[in-house]
């Protein structure tokens, strides 16, 4: 309570605008409006102010004027009251809502307790309905009533007929007296109208968008001037709910709504699937599953046969940093990485193979093109050149395409999907590796180290990518050096510098396929295994193949998930298989082991020579992506060096609490305080808001509730940027 009478006291420097203020002397509020709010004008009260701190003084007075209470100004006053007015204003306003609110709720009860009372049920004197599924179009089996737009069912002359469909309610009209219900069973969709009673159940008045139905109703061609799926719609006589959806804060609309940041996208990716986009990428995926098994069983190309390898193995095939290990009875095995070798050990008794199968890569990258699980599509063939095998290799993904397309629903969803979608014209542009090198300086695309590119740099993901989109078509990218490919790479005999290697580039992807002859000669093999530090003797069933009667042979991988991305416009592939794994959630721990307990940590650029420090940091940095520590980078040097230039500004507070435990997360990639603002991150990284660092690290601590959103920050950014990059919890 104010201190006397009526008089309520304002400090604007010391005073609290909470309940822990109450406007007497001791206990001032902060400003005037609170005050009138807490205790409102009238002819009896008296508002007293001062700044006691930053009051005015005049030239040699007294600090202890400020300590002063005078009654508020008239200008003071003014102002406050209006805000006031405004303030009971919107109070009266809310109220009002609330009311209507109230009264709307106990309306919605009424009408549904009415709504209970309603029962429908099947009039058996109409026609036996037969099931059909929303896609059926034949017309001698649905018939569609012609007519002016009644909505009446009538099973006279010229009716249509009577079906019963059961579906998934997709979209939904309530238009009172008509509730427009569009089913969808995964193979079409139907308009279904309900009018009259089916509209007052209590069913009806609660449904909700994915509550499973079944619908009895005659088929209905739809009235001029109206729109519906297929032009068709049937007018229900009759439907049972199978299995009612969640609706309110529940519904599938709240939990994957239009504009949910990609993360809760592919947290929610089961629910995604449900959506029309999403669902015609997997009807896509399937088609050209369905394509690739009708060309290599065609005689388009020399005939492949299909083979089924396993997914655990016992060897490598892309280099060990990539394997996926586990426990196999006590010995140590791999989920396999191709199925490569499988296949070249089945040419010399099935003659060309091909399989469709699972391959795994233990690469902690966020990009958008890879994932740790994806379907790959491997070829082997025998006695062939190289030049037959990149023939060959235009040849499949030519028709894999052409017969997709050949499909009008599906051809249709490819271009409602992509709309630019190019069927790639034939032949593909060939590039050798040493000319896309040359092309590269000329356009002065940097290599990882932020150099021009030299002969033996591994081309990175972004530099192929911006290559590939520049020059715009296909490319076959050939002759790889031996250094940066894998061991059974067979060496080109005119510059044996280089491997008789391919990889096929897409624009917007970039590269999708990878493939080569196979060193066939068993010395030449054994030096490759000795070559890389590879032993031998697990693959004596590889080596064994160059004993018996050995070939020229070669094959190749095709990601099918990249495919699919490139052929649907998709901007990641994580939209392409059915569902991801999270790698937070997949692997939540396992970086374990490098516990940080570090102060802080440079925000340094991985990929070259500018290097921004953000605060010192205590130990070298062990969060070095995998992909980084495989290209051979060292991280203490990089940090080091990143200290030598350091300047000292920071990325963020860290508060000692947060020094211990910490999550940290990195991106790679270009990116400024501007482009991570629609993140809704502002983070005190750039002095001038210029772009400055490829690699950014951040640290958090566990408790720090800032921690998951900077996490999801990450993983956003590092999707959006396509940035190879890694994000985990320490
Ligand atoms: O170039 P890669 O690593 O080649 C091989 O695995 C060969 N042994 C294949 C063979 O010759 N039979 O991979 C081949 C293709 C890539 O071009 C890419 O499309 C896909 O597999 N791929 C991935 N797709 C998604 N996520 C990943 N992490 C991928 N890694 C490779």
């Amino acid at each position: 309570m104010a201190d006397s009478g009526s008089e309520v006291h304002i400090d604007e420097d010391i005073g609290k605008d909470d309940p822990s203020a109450n406007g007497s002397q001791s206990s001032p509020y902060k400003s005037l409006l609170y005050a009138y709010i807490q205790h409102p004008p009238s002819s009896s009260s008296s508002y007293l102010t001062r700044k006691s701190e930053t009051g005015p003084v005049s030239e040699h007075g007294d600090p202890e004027v400020r300590k002063e209470w005078k009654p508020a100004s008239a200008s003071a006053q003014k102002k406050a009251s209006k805000a006031y007015d405004q303030y009971k204003k919107k109070l009266a306003r809310q109220d009002e809502f609330a009311i209507r609110k109230k009264q709307e709720q106990v309306k919605r009860q009424q009408a549904l307790q009415e709504a209970m009372k309603v029962r429908i049920t099947e009039d058996a004197s109409l026609p036996r309905a037969f099931k059909i599924r929303l896609d059926e179009q034949d017309p001698q089996l649905v018939k569609l009533r012609r007519g002016d737009s009644t909505k009446d069912v009538d099973y006279g002359n010229g009716s249509g007929s009577r079906v019963r469909v059961t579906g998934r309610v997709h979209r939904l009209r309530d238009q009172k007296d008509v509730i427009f219900v569009t089913l969808r069973d995964g193979y079409g969709t139907m308009q279904c109208v309900l009018t009259g009673d089916l509209t007052r159940t209590y069913d009806a008045r609660t449904l909700t968008l994915e509550t499973s139905m079944e619908i009895w109703g005659e088929m209905w061609e739809v009235p001029h001037g109206q729109h519906a799926p297929d032009n068709r719609e049937m007018h229900a006589d009759y439907y049972e709910i199978i299995g009612k959806a969640a609706g309110d804060k529940e519904a599938i609309t709240t939990r994957v709504a239009k504009d949910a940041d990609p993360q809760t996208l592919l947290d929610n990716r089961h629910l995604v699937l449900r959506g029309e986009n999403s669902s015609a990428v997997m009807k896509v995926r399937a088609a050209l599953l369905r394509a690739f098994r009708r060309v290599y069983e065609s005689e388009i190309t020399p005939s492949c046969l299909e083979v089924t390898p396993p997914c655990m193995v016992q060897t490598q095939v892309e280099g060990g940093a990539t394997l996926f290990d586990f426990n196999y009875y006590g010995e140590k095995a791999y989920l396999t990485q191709s199925s490569q070798l499988y296949l070249e050990t089945c040419i010399a008794s099935l003659g060309n193979v091909f399989c469709v199968a699972p391959s795994f890569r233990a690469e902690k990258s966020l990009t958008r093109r890879h994932l740790s699980e994806y379907t790959h599509v491997e070829a082997e063939l025998d006695f062939l050149s190289f030049d037959d095998l990149l023939l060959h290799l235009e040849m499949v993904m030519s028709n894999v395409v052409e017969i997709v397309l050949s499909d009008p629903k599906i051809k249709a969803m490819v271009y409602e999907l992509n709309p630019s979608f190019q069927v790639p014209e034939r032949p593909f542009k060939r590039m050798t590796y040493a000319e896309a090198i040359v092309w590269l300086r000329k356009n002065e695309i940097l290599n990882e180290n932020g150099q021009p590119h030299e002969f033996g740099d591994d081309i990175a993901e972004a530099a192929e990518r911006r290559m590939t989109d520049i020059i715009n078509r296909p490319i076959f990218l050939t002759h790889f050096p031996v250094e940066i490919k894998a061991f059974y790479m067979k060496k080109d005999s005119q510059d044996l510098r280089v491997t008789e290697s391919a990889d096929v580039l897409m624009p917007g992807v970039g590269e999708i396929v990878g493939g080569s002859m196979r060193i066939d000669d068993h010395d030449e093999l054994m030096a490759a295994f000795k070559r890389e530090g590879i032993d031998p003797k697990p693959y004596y069933w590889y080596t064994d193949q160059r004993k018996y009667g050995t070939s020229p042979h070669g094959g190749y991988g095709l990601g099918l998930e990249r495919f699919l991305a490139w052929m649907c416009g998709r901007f990641t592939v994580r939209e392409s298989p059915a569902n991801v794994l999270d790698i937070e959630e997949a692997a939540p721990r396992s970086a374990s082991a490098l516990s940080f307990n570090c102060v802080g940590v440079a925000a340094c650029d991985s990929d070259s020579s500018s290097i921004e420090t953000v605060v010192p940091y205590t130990r070298p940095w062990d969060g070095i992506s995998e992909r980084e520590t495989r290209l051979g980078y060292n991280p203490s040097e990089r940090i080091n060096y990143s200290l030598k230039r350091a300047t000292t500004f920071r990325l963020f507070d860290l508060t000692p609490e947060v020094q211990d435990k910490i999550i940290w997360w990195s991106v790679v990639g270009i990116c400024n305080k501007k482009e991570l603002k629609p993140y809704g991150y502002s983070a005190k990284m750039s002095r001038s808001g210029r772009p400055m660092f490829n690699v950014m690290v951040a640290l958090a601590a566990h408790n720090n509730p800032e921690a998951g959103r900077l996490l999801k920050v990450a993983k956003q950014y590092l999707y959006d940027k396509d940035t190879p990059g890694s994000v985990c919890i320490l």
